[in-house]
């Protein structure tokens, strides 16, 4: 009987720039466990793909001087090379501006709003002109956009809202009833709590940008994004075209893959639209954690961004693949350093599994001509690696069904690591200079046939590997899972075949500087073709400068401004005159530290009132990305009053 069918998604990434190894990790799990039921005889279909509607894409665009299409195209096609690079077995690549897609998600809305699930109401807050973002009261800083620090003002916006309020109860009891529909279990009490505190009704339209889905009864709204993606999982399945077979026979999805930040997407507003629009409803969304850099948030800003290709590029798809999987456990954060990568593939790679290779297949070339020949002698040695070898197929798939690939491989590696000892235990060296020949060909047979199982073990995870090393034990048919659990099924006769090291072992220090420098390789091209290089602003002329009056200019009184948090009030003695000036570094210093200190002002600035109070120049500071401030002044003392030019 065919086993039923498992359908497996990972978010859509934002193409508002080049995915970095975090985005690869859920890919590359989603592959293998893709790869694993295909293996344990499922039909699993795989999505994955791309979100590319949404202001922040259409900001990205319009800096770059392309439109938000011709963004997106650029960065998809990256997408779409790094994963056939990486071998990913995707069945569909659903992208947001697929044009089926978006008569579905039109569909979909224009339904929920017939049933009374959307209506339209006003949304209410403090808006930031420049940020184009509505903020609670609760949000504000000193009244300001908590963002950018500018004023806001009070507005209106004309909104589409979903009911979200009324699926607390039916979420919960969905919660209740399927335990297994959230996982790990600690995202599901963050979730439970977050219901608990009360829904409101979802704002599903946006009207201060127009890179989206329109509305379809009233166009000068968009989608809300998140409706939009969420979408992608049955729309990827055909669901609302002419062409439903896959939706039919795969929805409800088995497991979405997410990330833990998106979790509350997943499982509370992605349920919710699904009960509105009377769909059936995943069976689990599983919040995998993070991958950090030195316990950092991997950021462009911070500058420790790590591509994934110039690694597969040095060091192959499977050992990739394989610390990806290993080294992080699943539902929890995880750092990721270049030497942790280096040292597993040393340790795990090269001296675990590719040591047994090598010297498994030499063993059998130099004492058997390389032929396989029959074992025909038992000792209790050889039965505690046949009992571990067929053992280790039914603990993969307990392992897998929790998503614990780590300890899947874990397991795997106990026997690599058993049959290695084997090795040391049985001394094929010295059965065969004793000339011990039944012996010496049981245990050449034992380690071959071990190393078929581990062939087939690691082919969900390792599909390069694993034909590998097939290849160099001489067999020619396909890995089948059940053949896992059966000893002696490598056929007497057969003839190995030696290949190259799988693994060689690497020197660190070197590698460290060689993946150093492909890394920063990339990153320089990428932001050269995406045209972000230092932009130059346009040049002024000498007079232009001479426009601008700067002076040394000594602090002789600070005090805090009496109505603003973030601001000082300065007395500055400029040569012979006073100046009052108000400058946003509270933050930074406190008002009777600066007192005695001298600093640079620019003076022929118009005064301007800040919250009230008169500003007759401003302070010069310097900031830097990861906001430092220091303010400016001379290498040596210099009267108050002297010119900068
Ligand atoms: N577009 C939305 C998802 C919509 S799904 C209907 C989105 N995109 S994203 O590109 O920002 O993130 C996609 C996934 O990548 C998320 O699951 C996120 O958790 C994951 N990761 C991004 N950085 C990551 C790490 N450093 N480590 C692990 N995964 C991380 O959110």
């Amino acid at each position: 009987m065919s086993k039923p069918s498992y359908y497996i998604t990972t978010p859509i990434y934002y193409p508002s720039d080049n995915l970095h190894i975090g985005h690869t990790y859920t890919t590359v799990a989603a592959d293998s466990l893709k790869r694993f039921k295909k293996l344990l005889g499922h039909d699993a279909y795989f999505v994955t793909g791309s979100d590319e509607h949404g202001q922040k894409i259409q900001e990205k665009a319009k800096e770059v001087g392309k439109t938000p299409k011709e963004y997106v195209d650029d960065i998809v096609a990256d997408i779409k090379v790094l994963w056939k690079m990486l071998e990913i077995d995707y069945d569909v690549f659903i992208r947001t501006t697929d044009k089926h897609h978006e008569k579905a998600v039109q569909d979909i809305f224009t339904k929920l709003y017939e049933k009374g699930e959307i209506y339209k109401s006003k949304y209410e807050g403090h808006y930031c002109t420049p940020c184009e973002s509505f903020w609670a009261e609760s949000q504000l800083v000193d009244g300001n956009c908590p963002d950018c620090g500018r004023p806001t003002h009070w507005a209106e916006e004309e909104a589409y809202f979903f009911k979200l309020s009324e699926y607390g109860d039916r979420l919960l009891k969905l919660y209740e009833e399927n335990p297994d529909f959230i996982q790990p279990e600690s995202r599901k009490n963050e979730m439970i709590s977050f219901i608990k505190e009360g829904l409101e009704d979802l704002c599903v339209s946006r009207t201060s940008f127009d890179w989206g889905i329109k509305v379809p009864f009233d166009p000068k709204h968009v989608v809300y994004v998140w409706i939009d993606a969420l979408s992608c999982y049955i729309t990827a399945l055909g669901y609302g075209s002419d062409k439903e077979e896959n939706y039919k026979k795969f929805w409800p999805a088995n497991v979405h893959l997410v990330g833990k930040e998106i979790v509350r997407f997943h499982t509370v507003i992605w349920p919710a639209l699904l009960m509105a629009l009377d769909l059936e409803l995943p069976k689990q969304v599983f919040g995998h954690g993070w991958i950090l850099f030195d316990d950092d948030k991997m950021s462009k800003s911070k500058g420790n961004i790590i591509y994934p290709e110039p690694i597969i590029d040095l060091y192959g798809i499977d050992s990739f693949k394989y610390f990806l999987l290993r080294e992080f456990s699943f539902g929890q954060d995880g750092s990721f350093t270049r030497e942790k990568f280096l040292q597993r593939l040393n340790s795990d790679l090269a001296n675990d599994l590719g040591n047994l290779v090598s010297r498994t297949i030499s063993m059998v070339k130099k004492y058997n001509d390389g032929i396989i020949a029959e074992a025909s002698t038992k000792e209790e040695v050889d039965e505690s690696l046949i009992n571990l070898a067929v053992s280790v197929a039914d603990k993969v798939e307990a392992y897998m069904d929790k998503l614990n690939f780590s300890q899947a491989l874990e397991e795997i590696w106990k026997l690599i690591r058993r049959t290695n000892k084997y090795v040391d235990e049985t001394m094929p060296w010295v059965l065969d200079k004793e000339k011990k020949t039944e012996r010496l060909n049981t245990v050449l047979y034992n380690l071959s046939e071990s190393l078929r199982i581990i062939s087939i073990l690691i082919k969900p995870y390792m599909e390069k590997t694993s034909l590998e090393i097939r290849k160099q034990l001489g067999l020619e048919n396909e890995a089948v899972w059940e053949d896992a659990k059966s000893w002696g099924l490598l056929p007497i006769g057969i003839e190995v075949k030696k290949g190259n090291i799988i693994f060689p072992r690497l020197d660190i220090k070197k590698e460290l500087v060689r993946l150093d420098e492909a890394n920063q390789k990339l990153i320089d091209e990428r932001a050269k073709k995406k045209g972000e290089v230092e932009e130059v602003a346009e040049n002024i002329s000498i007079d232009d400068f001479a426009k601008c009056q700067f002076r040394v200019a000594e602090v002789i009184e600070c005090e805090d401004h009496p109505k603003a948090d973030k601001l000082l009030v300065l007395k500055l003695k400029i040569g012979e005159e006073t100046r009052q000036v108000v400058s946003g570094i509270k933050k930074w210093y406190k008002a009777e530290d600066l007192v005695g200190k001298k600093v640079i002002a620019i003076v022929n600035l118009e005064p301007v009132k800040l919250r009230g109070v008169e500003s007759q120049g401003m302070v010069l500071a310097a900031e830097d990305d990861e906001g430092n401030l220091s303010l400016l002044s001379t290498l040596e003392d210099v009267k108050s009053g002297a010119i900068v030019s």
